[in-house]
């Protein structure tokens, strides 16, 4: 895998050529290189770190500090990736000022683009964000952030609701976003959305035909016992390190750890 950084032009050329983009989060400097190393086209230090890593309910606890240490840690983590950090629930709501100060936080420490949650209501910050010379990905369809005026997570764009999901993902592209999220969307509507979009759209929970794919890596990792119905799991890496911690504690209290073969000095 060549290690020449993945930039936003080659990601739209990805959608061109039909080559499909894959995106994992990434909340530290030690998974950011293991998944980089793997070939993995964008990390993404998603706000899901809240309760993914850092053991809050939901998105919408963490702040900007987690959110720039991570980021530097992704950064310097990676060689290849494209790295996408979240600016987490209040950090651009309140004015396009504050969006724009804390996406250049995020920058600095390291992020080649910022992404945040909202369509059509987000236009104007996408927009000056941009304008400020900051990448921005979108996010529509279930929004974590918006999980109390959503009524917690749930598929949307379902029958007539299918119009606002589009009219969303139409809104952030002409707002200059270089690539949008859709989560939890019926598939035949984001595949709609696929086709019309000139941006590529990186799907969780929206079926196969968006231009990329992003998972949770501690879901698809099995980290915890339960995933999302959309989750595949790719590998028992929880149970490995469970086993791993229990052969260890084993071999101390069995005194079989150290031995002559692990010493310093042999
Ligand atoms: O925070 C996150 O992990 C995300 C993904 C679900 C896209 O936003």
């Amino acid at each position: 895998m060549a290690t020449k950084r993945v930039r936003a032009h080659h990601l739209a050329k990805m959608k061109q050529a039909g080559q499909p983009i894959t995106m994992l989060t990434s909340y530290d400097a030690l998974t950011a290189r293991i998944f980089d190393e793997a070939g993995t086209d964008m990390l993404l230090i998603g706000d899901s770190h809240a309760n993914a890593t850092l053991g809050y309910d939901s998105t919408i606890s963490i702040g900007m500090p987690e959110m720039t240490v991570a980021t530097g840690a992704v950064a310097r983590g990676a060689k290849r990736a494209f790295i996408v950090a979240d600016l987490p629930f209040g950090s651009y709501e309140s004015s396009t000022a504050e969006a724009i100060s804390n996406a250049v936080k995020l920058i600095k420490a390291g992020a080649n683009a910022v992404k945040l949650e909202g369509g059509i209501r987000m236009a104007s910050t996408i927009r000056a964000i941009v304008d400020a010379g900051i990448n921005v990905v979108a996010h529509v369809g279930y929004t974590p952030q918006s999980e109390n005026a959503l009524g917690g997570p749930r598929v949307q764009g379902r029958g007539s609701a299918s119009d606002v999901v589009k009219e969303d993902a139409r809104a952030v592209q002409e707002a200059g976003a270089i690539a949008v999220v859709l989560e939890m969307v019926p598939a035949p509507v984001a595949k709609e959305i696929t086709d019309e979009l000139v941006i590529p759209t990186i799907g969780i929970g929206a079926g196969e035909d968006t231009d990329g794919q992003v998972l949770v890596w501690t879901d698809m990792a099995a980290m915890t016992d339960w995933q999302p119905s959309f989750v595949k799991v790719f590998g028992q890496v929880g149970k490995a390190l469970k086993d791993a911690a229990t052969a260890y504690n084993e071999a101390v209290r069995s005194r079989s750890f150290p031995d002559s073969d692990h010493r310093f000095d042999k």
